[in-house]
């Protein structure tokens, strides 16, 4: 029987397509510029998000936190949700590496405003920490992949723009938002002055992320990163699963949406469980059970032992994720897993 593994889109492993993309790809050394593929990818990224320039790296968190190193200076604040990705599950990097403190924010649903904002900018006095960034996470993945309203943004860089600070896009899966709501990446990126995408969640890649922003900032980037570590030579076949991923994989993420959502419903269902129906518009579905009455781990232990794995995401909440690998067949099955065991 085929374990549903609903516990994160970071899981999928390449399909034989992809895999013929990366045998195939021609390469060169990056470090010298010189490898066509993972030259055409950042042209592409770079389009897409209608950016100067993009940078090509090995993951998530190095983007987010090259994108922290190039706006800051130690001693400065960053404003961010408090539930996001940078303050939570990248190991402190910003103090690590950028000597800055994080500001967060307690966010409905992962979503900051402009009211919250305003005023935790801090006075331009020595006493204080000095506000340089704001970051927002599109989709927000421990808010239950929650959507970014265009609006808040647009308000957010106003304020940005008054207080001459930076703004940053952790996109991981921007691509979701996108489709989800049919808003051109390039005009949720138009807003940020540094963007973060992933091609290894919801796009099915097995490695890379990338950074985009100004040719200036990415040429900061490009430094920022080889003192990283994140130099590579000839990974013009991780970026050629990459592209692979952001040519074929992005317009499928609806029935990624559709799957989870159906998940969601079910659980939304079932008394003591609770769920916010109207933002699960994405592919991860946060459900807290704290009224159900069994705590986070024994249920994903039970759901485990039945074939369908997913992730506590704390004493009461479980988060699943839908993905490339995951099929309609796969959530009849989970389902009716879920009717088994969760008993109204
Ligand atoms: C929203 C978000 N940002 C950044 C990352 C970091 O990506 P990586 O695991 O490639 O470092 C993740 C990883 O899941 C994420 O969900």
């Amino acid at each position: 029987m085929k374990t549903i593994d609903l516990r994160s889109d970071t899981i999928t492993k390449p399909t034989p397509a992809m895999r013929a993309a990366i045998a195939n790809a021609e390469v060169g050394d990056d470090v010298f510029g010189e490898d066509p593929t993972i030259n055409k990818l950042q042209k592409k990224v770079a389009a897409l998000l209608g950016k100067e320039a993009a940078l090509f790296v090995p993951s998530g968190t190095m983007a987010n936190q090259i994108a922290i190193k190039c706006h800051t200076i130690p001693g400065d604040e960053v404003i961010c949700d408090v539930n996001s990705h940078i303050f939570n599950y990248e190991g402190g990097s910003p103090a690590f590496l950028s000597g800055v403190q994080l500001h967060p924010l307690p966010g409905v649903y992962g979503i900051i405003t402009p009211q919250q904002i305003k005023p935790v900018i801090r006075p331009k006095d020595s006493h204080y920490p000095q506000t340089r960034l704001i970051e927002l996470e599109n989709t927000h993945n421990r808010a239950g992949g929650t959507i970014y309203p265009l609006e808040v943004i647009k308000e957010i860089r106003q304020l940005v723009d008054f207080y001459d600070l930076k703004m940053h896009l952790d996109g991981a899966r921007l691509w979701n938002a996108h489709i989800a709501t049919g808003i051109p990446l390039h005009e949720y990126a138009q807003y940020f002055d540094s963007v973060s995408v992933c091609f290894s969640k919801g796009l099915g890649a097995p490695v890379g992320s990338a950074i985009a922003g100004s040719m200036e900032l990415v040429n900061k980037a490009h430094r920022v990163r080889k003192m990283l570590g994140g130099g590579m030579r000839q990974a013009g076949i991780l970026a050629a699963a990459a592209l692979y991923a952001v040519e074929n994989n992005i317009q499928r993420l609806a029935d990624d949406h559709a799957r989870a959502f159906r998940i969601a419903t079910f659980l939304h269902s079932v008394q003591g469980v609770s769920i916010n129906l109207e933002e699960t518009r994405t592919n991860i579905v946060i459900a807290d059970f704290k009224d159900y009455g069994v705590d986070a781990k024994t249920l994903c232990k039970k759901l485990g032992e039945q074939g369908v794995l997913c992730m506590d995401f704390s004493a009461t909440k479980i988060r699943f994720v839908t993905h490339l690998e995951i099929n309609d067949a796969d959530i009849d099955r989970v389902l009716e897993v879920f009717g088994k065991i969760f008993k109204n």
